[in-house]
């Protein structure tokens, strides 16, 4: 059994005068102690998705069809009062910018000590002692327990963020875009930081962000979506090896390669579609150098390739 196995999830946003299709039919499986990239461009549906599989989805948007198995649970039919004791406690988010989720009035430490006594049963000693271990397990030295955020740089700040996210011991953790804010060093070092936390913890990870060369160095496989959909699902190697759909393909020509003497930028021409107009066919048929009479007519459907996944007419 997956870990987490979605099907068919659609997820809209309700506004006065259009129906915003955020995720529009994704399915996606996550084993234990994998680590999944989910990429793609800017408003492509990818927080939406985190959301959704914590019900954290804020009006007017909410979960319309599909189904969120965890542990072999459906999250979707579950109650408010249940989501309560799965969220933190067994799937964490870290979020982009640590500041807006740490209390710039509470120690850091203090802060890890009030998470854990609100998921865990232990003494306020034992949580003290958790909360330093915790911080140790990402790279803060216990005796930083004491100070405040405003203390720390931007990278500890997100470090201190994803050891709240760890400290409740869950099974998922969905970061989403947590290192855009921070430079390419302090980047790398919180990306090996996930792998070692994989390594320990057994924990699976989502790993959100624009970035598929980021993706492409830690996660096990990637999802690639776009305009609410997922268009491919592969292992990093099969997408650096081979990309199936034209989209990734374009994603994987914009990757700068400072190893080729060719440095031209490259870049997907056009936008992405208007998700509550979007085009009838392939919804990235407007975009695409490879499409066809049939694209801009029917909806590709999701053909599977061996063990990965590709929504585009040119296979099957
Ligand atoms: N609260 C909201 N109300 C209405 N529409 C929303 C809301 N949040 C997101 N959307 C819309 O849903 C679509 C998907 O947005 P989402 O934030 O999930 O994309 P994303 O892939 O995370 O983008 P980014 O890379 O910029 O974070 C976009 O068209 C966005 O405008
Ligand atoms: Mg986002």
């Amino acid at each position: 059994m997956a870990l987490l196995d979605i099907e068919n999830l659609k997820t809209y946003y309700f506004l006065p005068d259009s129906i915003v299709k955020a995720v529009d039919g994704v399915s996606l499986r996550i084993e234990e102690g994998e680590i999944v990239g989910l990429v793609g461009e800017s408003g492509s549906g990818k927080s939406t998705l985190g959301l959704s599989i914590l019900k954290l989805v804020p009006p007017p948007g909410r979960i319309v069809e599909g189904s969120i198995f965890f542990k072999g649970r459906d999250l979707v039919s579950l109650s408010e009062k249940e989501m309560e004791k799965i969220r933190g406690a067994q799937i964490s988010m870290v979020f982009q910018d640590p500041l807006t989720s740490l209390d710039p009035l509470m120690r850091v430490g203090d802060q890890l000590v009030e998470t854990i006594m609100a998921h865990r049963e232990v003494s306020k000693s034992e949580a003290v002692e958790l909360a330093k271990k915790y911080l140790e397990m990402v790279g803060i030295g216990g005796e930083r327990f004491y100070d405040y955020p405003h203390q720390f740089s931007g990278g500890m700040r997100q470090r201190s963020m994803i050891a709240m996210a760890i400290s409740t011991n869950p099974s998922l953790l969905i970061a989403d875009e947590p290192t855009t804010a921070l430079d390419v060093i302090v980047q790398a070092q919180i990306m090996k930081l996930f792998e070692k936390l994989r390594k320990e913890l057994k924990l699976s990870i989502i790993l959100i962000t624009h970035d598929i060369s980021v993706a492409m160095e830690i996660a096990d496989k990637i999802g690639v979506m776009y305009a609410g959909q997922l268009v491919e699902f592969a292992s990093s190697y099969e997408i650096y090896r081979e990309p199936l759909h034209p989209y990734t393909k374009g994603l994987m020509e914009a990757v700068p390669n400072i190893e080729l003497a060719d440095m031209k930028l490259h870049y997907i021409p056009g936008d992405p579609p208007d998700l509550s107009n979007p085009p009838i066919g392939c919804r990235f048929a407007p975009r695409c150098k490879e499409k066809m009479d049939i694209c801009e007519r029917e909806v590709p459907p999701e053909i599977r390739v061996k063990d990965r996944f590709v929504r585009c007419f040119l296979y099957g």
